[in-house]
């Protein structure tokens, strides 16, 4: 199953990998790292979600684009997968701290360039708008960054429908990117997924099975354990292939740190649930 990132010609295949739990606390060690990697490529997947702060801290800016550079390297994988990256947040001590100050993004973007070992990116997100600086002055900072050829395309992560629009007025925005999953459905209800649908951007739900701790809730949940037994699928993959139901435009991006959980979540492109199932589970945001 593909999903073409849309308005741009490029095809990937339908679940990406969130690379951020591989260099942020907890990560594993370099070797489990390419394991995940190599078992994500194995598997047929070609599209690679990071940021230049996933990362311990501010010393640490561009670990998880270096790592995926250097995989990709070894597994003679340079070509043929996308890397989508972002820029517009800080580390400070590990905290995530949004900064969209144009001249910041400037030298993020081209950090990034180096870190991935790429003449240019070809999904560059701005990963939250700054509400110190508004969206215009870095949105037009993007624009520069891919009229100098430095990035192909423009993507919006943690934006709300309102900055979309104005985005759009300005330029074409090719994907967003937001925290969705079967227990935070704000961007189905607040019509955000919809509107990307018929405006052809990409929809690529971060977080899709919880996030890095809310994943714990699949397994409290009578409905994911009734689906699983039912498709002999995991929950994860029942959460997955859910999303994949809901359109040729959403891209969703497990995170893995274990070559397992990926594997796991690529069973998904061949998983169909039906349409019942899929209503049942779009009703678990409206339980209390
Ligand atoms: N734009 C943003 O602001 C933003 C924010 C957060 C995340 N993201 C992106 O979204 C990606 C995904 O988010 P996330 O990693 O926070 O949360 P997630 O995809 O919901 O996954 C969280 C954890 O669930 C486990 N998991 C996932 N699929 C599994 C499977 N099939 N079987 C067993 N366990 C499974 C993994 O555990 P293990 O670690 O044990 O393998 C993973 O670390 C990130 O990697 C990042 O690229 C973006």
């Amino acid at each position: 199953m593909q999903r073409e990132i849309n308005g741009t010609g490029i095809r990937v295949t339908a679940i990406g990998l969130g690379a951020m739990p591989l260099s942020i606390q907890g990560r594993p060690d370099e070797n489990q790292a390419f394991e995940v990697i190599q078992t994500f490529l194995e598997g047929g997947g070609d599209f690679i979600d990071t940021a230049n702060v996933y990362c311990l801290d501010d010393s640490d800016i561009g670990h998880n684009e270096r790592l995926i550079a250097r995989a990709l390297d070894r597994f003679g994988k340079r070509d043929e997968v996308v890397v989508a990256t972002k820029g517009g947040l800080r580390r400070p001590q590990g905290h995530w701290v949004t900064n969209g100050d144009p001249a910041f993004l400037q030298k993020s973007c081209e950090q990034s360039l180096r870190d991935l070992k790429a003449e240019r990116i070809v999904l560059y997100q701005l990963h939250a708008i700054d509400s110190n600086v508004g969206l215009m002055p870095s949105l037009e900072m993007l624009i520069r960054l891919r009229e100098e050829g430095k990035i192909a395309h423009i993507g919006l992560s943690n934006v709300d429908l309102d900055s979309l629009r104005t985005a759009l007025t300005h330029t074409p925005i090719v994907s967003v990117q937001n925290r969705c999953n079967p227990f935070e459905q704000r961007d189905f209800q607040n019509g955000l997924i919809d509107y990307c649908g018929a405006n052809g951007i990409t929809y690529i739900p971060h977080s899709p099975v919880g996030g890095h701790t809310g994943h714990a809730r699949l397994q409290q949940s009578a409905l994911f354990g009734r689906l699983a037994e039912k498709y002999e699928a995991s929950r994860y993959c029942i959460a997955l292939a859910w999303f994949l139901a809901k359109g040729r435009h959403v891209l969703p991006i497990p995170g893995a740190s274990r070559p397992a959980s990926i594997a796991d979540s690529l069973r998904a492109l061949t998983l169909s649930l039906d349409e019942d199932d899929v209503r049942a589970i779009d009703r678990l945001s409206e339980s209390p």
